[in-house]
């Protein structure tokens, strides 16, 4: 060996993808604990790094440092050297906050110890995480919804005669609940439902206590179980069921004449995947989902039409489609901004 020869490759290009790699996992750890401990509550109000310290009982330059990257995140301002909240945390980051994201953080913690634990998955037959995981991941949604997603929502079904005029609707897979809450408010002399697993409506429950709201659970699987009834409009959001013919055709059934049937859902249609496509991938194959026959692509299901068909379907069923929105929300506990878009289709037949 020449003791003299160096890489034909920099070293620095190598560190890059490390430094990249390793510099978010602290970032989020700092995040993620700053909010667990209740730091970004206590920010709400000026204090300098030594109350902190005594308060928290936290060595004062370990403290000191997860302030000072607080603030380089520009999650928090100093002044005078007093640590303050920036707008942003108040808003994100204070669990006294209506928008707080406490359980989506959890969520994104959640997957890292399969992450962490890649070489052993890799050999592994175990079920990683299964359809239990809705209960909870049903609030990280909800979390997200309510920062702009359930708005526009409501904002683009709200113009449609068809909702004005309905006396009945039927969320299936709504999970919080919180789109059928939205419906009702803007249409009061609306009987709304939400169908999902029994499970899961233990959870839609106190979203309809939080919002003062009677919307009807109704408990079952929809691939298996009767959608117990005739609507004006049936909403489905991101439901596993979304591109299925099968679920379609149970919706068609269930439909009034002249209903609308609303279907948010995400149709993978980029034939060039970015690097958090993939990783968002191949996360998505931790999870079994027995009971929903999971694809392998994020967010698919075995039998899934692909976009194109799924509306030649729905055409052959007996809609009209009226109009397809494109709906592109950041989905924190799904990975990053999917390709979603909003089909409004009316029974014409
Ligand atoms: C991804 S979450 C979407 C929740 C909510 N609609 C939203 O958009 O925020 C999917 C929902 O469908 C429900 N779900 C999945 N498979 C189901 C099935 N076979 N029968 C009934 N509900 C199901 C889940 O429990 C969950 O509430």
């Amino acid at each position: 060996m020449d003791i003299m020869e160096e890489p034909s490759v920099s070293v620095l290009e190598f560190e890059k993808i490390l430094n990249f790699a390793t510099k978010g996992i602290k970032v989020f750890n700092i995040i993620k604990t700053s909010l667990n401990i209740g730091l970004f509550n206590i920010l709400e109000e000026e204090h300098s790094c030594s109350e902190l310290s005594k308060r928290f009982s936290i060595d004062h330059d370990v403290i000191y440092y997860i302030l000072e990257a607080l603030v380089k995140l520009e999650l928090i301002e100093k002044n005078n050297g007093n640590y303050k909240n920036k707008e942003i945390s108040n808003i994100y980051l204070n669990s006294n906050s209506y928008f707080q994201r406490k359980t989506i953080i959890e969520s994104l913690n959640q997957p890292l110890s399969y992450w962490n634990d890649l070489e052993n998955i890799l050999y592994s037959k175990e079920i990683k995480y299964d359809e239990n995981f809705f209960e909870f991941i049903i609030k990280a949604m909800a979390e997200d919804a309510v920062s702009g997603e359930l708005q526009e929502t409501l904002n683009i079904v709200k113009k449609y005669d068809e909702f004005k005029d309905s006396k009945t609707l039927l969320d299936i897979g709504g999970g919080h609940g919180l789109y059928a809450i939205g419906f009702k408010k803007l249409n009061p002399d609306l009987k709304a439902f939400v169908f999902d697993f029994p499970n899961v409506l233990n959870e839609t429950k106190k979203f309809c206590d939080k919002y003062d709201s009677d919307i009807v659970l109704i408990p079952g699987n929809f691939y298996d179980d009767d959608l117990k009834g005739s609507y004006d409009v049936i909403f489905s959001s991101y439901n596993p069921g979304g591109k299925n013919a099968k679920i379609a055709e149970k919706i068609y059934e269930s439909l009034n004449m002249n209903g609308l049937f609303i279907n948010k859902q995400y149709f993978p249609t980029k034939t060039e995947l970015n690097l958090d496509d993939i990783l968002n991938n191949l996360e998505w194959n931790f999870t079994n989902f027995n009971m929903s026959n999971k694809g392998k692509i994020r967010y698919t299901f075995k039998n899934d039409l692909s976009y194109e068909s799924y509306l030649k379907n729905l055409e052959d069923l007996g809609f009209e489609i009226l109009d397809i929105f494109p709906i592109n929300h950041h989905n924190a506990s799904f990975g990053t901004t999917a390709e979603d878009k909003i089909i409004i289709a009316k029974k014409v037949r």
